[in-house]
């Protein structure tokens, strides 16, 4: 089998099957280190000097991640947060930058009140409709589109693909928070972004225990090296035992996202017709806006997260109805988060404060991989009480 044969479900399950060189072992092994010796010449062959800018826990996390992307390099820092700020902290002060109004509360909360004080110019828009996206994106100024797609937390779809074609014909970028569809269901590089991003504490680790993020570039530029330099100078790396961890849940990523994909699915539909909920926001079906672009973009599923609208009834308005749902679960977990294996329910407009897109109706829903009828059963009884 010739090695560009190799299925991306193969090369999660092995971690690009890397052997140790001096142990053998299968499991690399984890560096402490935060220096290297250098050579009696004067000189750095290893190329690694310092561990904030060359550890070698990175190299097999950053390796795998950038496969299964088919990007051509990729960083680790100590969050998504991180992460996606370094792209936008790698532009200079004036330039335009078009963001979604649907986003991750607190990316949009760092570009509303740190971004635009620092000088960026931030349009925030309806990233799902195409024609807002053709006219913000202003030739010559522009030069990064930030998408997240499927967008936190009604799931909004961009269509990567045109968007990318608008920016690229405007001289910007384009960057895709792709931590909802993860590089199982989509890779956003293959469709013209010229970014990807993972808060890699979701999906990409999968178990609740690690705090990262990740970027992967489709070529190698002068922005990627900035990018490069902020992570090293500022130092916003992952610790060596959080990259180690990383790798180790990226081997289980393929059957997890499979798992999430196939319950929220069939709970999606499930609860599309239950008298207590008023809508049930999931790409996955068919007459949710942006279905027909996410089954153009997104390959075996539309992800394990969806968002119920609860109903009120009585004198219980929508929000107490919500909120009085979360109270009552005992197999789903109240907390924040998303994209661990243990299923997660959070009143988010609770979270987000004022400014939120988020209905005060709304339960966002993290489907992890326990039995999807017990999951089903949860809700239904919580909804009853
Ligand atoms: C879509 C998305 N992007 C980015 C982030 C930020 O990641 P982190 O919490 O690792 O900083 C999150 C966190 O919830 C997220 O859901």
């Amino acid at each position: 089998m010739k090695p560009e044969d190799v299925k991306p479900a193969s090369i999660a399950a092995q971690a690009l099957g890397w052997i140790d060189d001096q142990s053998k072992a299968i499991v690399a092994p984890l560096h402490t280190s935060t220096t290297y010796i250098r050579d009696p010449d004067n000189q750095y062959r290893t190329g690694r000097t310092y561990a904030r800018d060359h550890n070698p826990s990175f190299d097999q996390p950053e390796a795998v991640l950038t496969a299964l992307e088919r990007g051509h390099a990729s960083l680790l820092f100590s969050s998504g947060m991180a992460a996606a700020t370094a792209v936008f902290q790698a532009l200079t002060p004036g330039d335009h930058v078009v963001a979604p109004k649907v986003m991750y509360w607190s990316l949009r909360n760092w570009l509303m009140n740190f971004a635009t004080h620092w000088g960026l110019r931030v349009e925030f828009i309806d990233m799902g409709n195409a024609a807002e996206v053709e006219r913000a994106v202003r030739p010559g100024a522009t030069k990064l589109v930030w998408i997240e797609s499927p967008a936190n937390p009604l799931w909004t779809i961009t269509d990567i693909a045109h968007a990318a074609e608008v920016a690229h014909r405007a001289g910007a970028i384009v960057a895709v928070d792709s931590t909802i569809a993860s590089p199982v269901l989509s890779q956003p590089l293959t469709l013209g972004a010229d970014i990807v991003m993972h808060a890699a504490t979701k999906y990409l680790n999968g178990h609740s225990d690690v705090v990262a993020g990740t970027l992967t570039t489709r070529e190698d530029s002068a922005l990627w090296q900035r990018i490069r330099s902020i992570r090293a100078q500022l130092g916003g790396i992952a610790g060596p035992f959080e990259a180690w961890l990383l790798t180790r849940g990226m081997r289980t990523l393929f059957v997890r996202v499979r798992a999430a994909c196939a319950s929220a699915q069939s709970m999606a539909e499930h609860f599309a017709q239950h008298p207590r909920i008023e809508k049930v926001l999931y790409p996955g079906l068919p007459d949710f806006p942006g279905h027909a672009i996410a089954k153009r973009q997104m390959h075996g599923g539309f992800g394990g997260m969806l968002s119920i609208c609860v109903r009120g009834s009585g004198s219980r308005s929508g929000e107490q109805a919500a909120i009085a749902t979360a109270a009552n679960v005992r197999l789903w977990k109240r907390a924040t988060s998303l994209g661990g294996v243990e299923s997660l329910v959070e009143h988010r407009a609770s979270v987000e404060g004022a400014g939120t897109p988020a209905p005060s109706n709304l339960l966002r829903l993290s489907v992890g991989i326990e039995d999807t009828g017990d999951l089903i059963a949860d809700l239904e009884q919580a909804l009853e009480q």
